[in-house]
């Protein structure tokens, strides 16, 4: 049985962010999506419409940018939270492309500038929850996956859709660590990965994404724990069989296919019924004791966007 915790949605006036800061936002979202060569990759904007997808209006305060940029997993440069910042400069995001592969009629290589002009750009805000226990609230801008993964025409045989990061020892330090098998690998159901939330990034806060948040493109899949959110993809592949995610390789009693937040399904060693935002906590002593707890929501709040796609199924087995 989901159950919904409706006070959790309505806001108090704080959280709800400020109108300035959003039209200052669409002011800054300026120019044309493209990476010009010359202008460097993190100085580019990137040009995006506002978007609510389907009803998902998230109506919490921002995360900061800065607290969006150097508090990161991105084990490719490390397994400390502030590693991703100090190290990923050595990522090169440009040039880039994409393979597309496996079960469809149309396979191809998409080379970044097509992919920026594929769909027009849209900024979502989108809660972001880590299984480990924190949240953050980014402003994304891209487009929905559908738009790519329709121009591969899938057969019907694709069941499933398997996305790889790049894995470059020289650009990526992180990979000499036996932390993880390299490279970086996630899947989702076709139908989870056709359904509209789920979006393709190239930006955040109106900038391209920084390298520590997996430049040049990534996933941001807001109803399912923050590791599905692939970044830096190279790699896009139609399956008919479940494809089988680093992180349930590494530890498949811990870390399931599916993944779905769920505050009623406890990670072995932790529960997960609750959640700390990044920023709301004070770092040390007593304003750490008082830190605020959120309760963690079912689908982290997109139960109305998603539910749908998983009636029927056993959650708890279905972890
Ligand atoms: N993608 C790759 N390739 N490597 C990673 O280590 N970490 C995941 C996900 N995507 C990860 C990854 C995890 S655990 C989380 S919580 C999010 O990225 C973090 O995204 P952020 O750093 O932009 O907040």
């Amino acid at each position: 049985m989901l159950i919904r915790v409706p006070a959790a949605f309505e806001p108090s006036p704080s959280e709800i962010t400020p109108r300035l800061v959003y039209l200052k936002r669409r002011e800054l979202i300026a120019a044309a999506g493209l990476l010009a060569a010359g202008t460097g990759h993190g100085a580019a904007k990137l040009l995006a419409t506002r978007s609510s997808v389907a009803g998902a209006v998230v109506m919490d305060k921002l995360t900061t940018q800065q607290d969006a940029t150097s508090y990161n997993n991105f084990y490719e440069f490390g397994t400390d939270k502030a590693d991703p910042a100090r190290y990923a400069h050595t990522l090169k995001p440009t040039p880039w492309s994409v393979a597309i592969e496996g079960e469809c009629a149309k396979p191809g290589r998409y080379d970044l500038e097509t992919l920026l002009k594929l769909a027009p750009m849209e900024e979502r805000i989108y809660r972001l929850r880590c299984v480990e226990g924190w949240s953050m609230v980014i402003p994304w801008v891209g487009y929905s996956l559908a738009e790519l993964l329709k121009k591969a025409e899938p057969s019907s045989k694709a069941k499933f859709v398997e996305f790889t990061t790049l894995a470059d020892r020289g650009q990526m330090p992180g990979l000499r660590s036996g932390v993880l098998d390299w490279p970086y690998v996630e899947g989702l159901r076709i139908d989870e990965a056709m359904h509209p939330l789920a979006l393709l990034a190239f930006g955040m806060y109106g900038e391209v994404l920084p390298n520590q948040n997996g430049a040049p493109l990534r996933l941001a899949l807001p109803w399912k724990y923050g590791f599905k959110s692939i970044k830096s993809i190279v790699k896009i592949r139609f399956v008919e069989k479940q494809p089988r995610s680093s992180w349930e390789q590494a530890a498949p009693r811990e870390y399931g296919f599916y993944s779905n937040v769920n505050p009623t399904v406890d990670h072995p060693r932790w529960s997960q019924a609750t959640e700390r935002r990044i920023g709301e906590e004070s770092s040390s002593g007593f304003g750490a004791l008082l830190a605020k707890r959120r309760q963690t929501l079912m689908f982290n709040g997109y139960e109305a966007q998603v539910g749908q796609l998983y009636a029927g199924m056993d959650l708890k087995k279905n972890y």
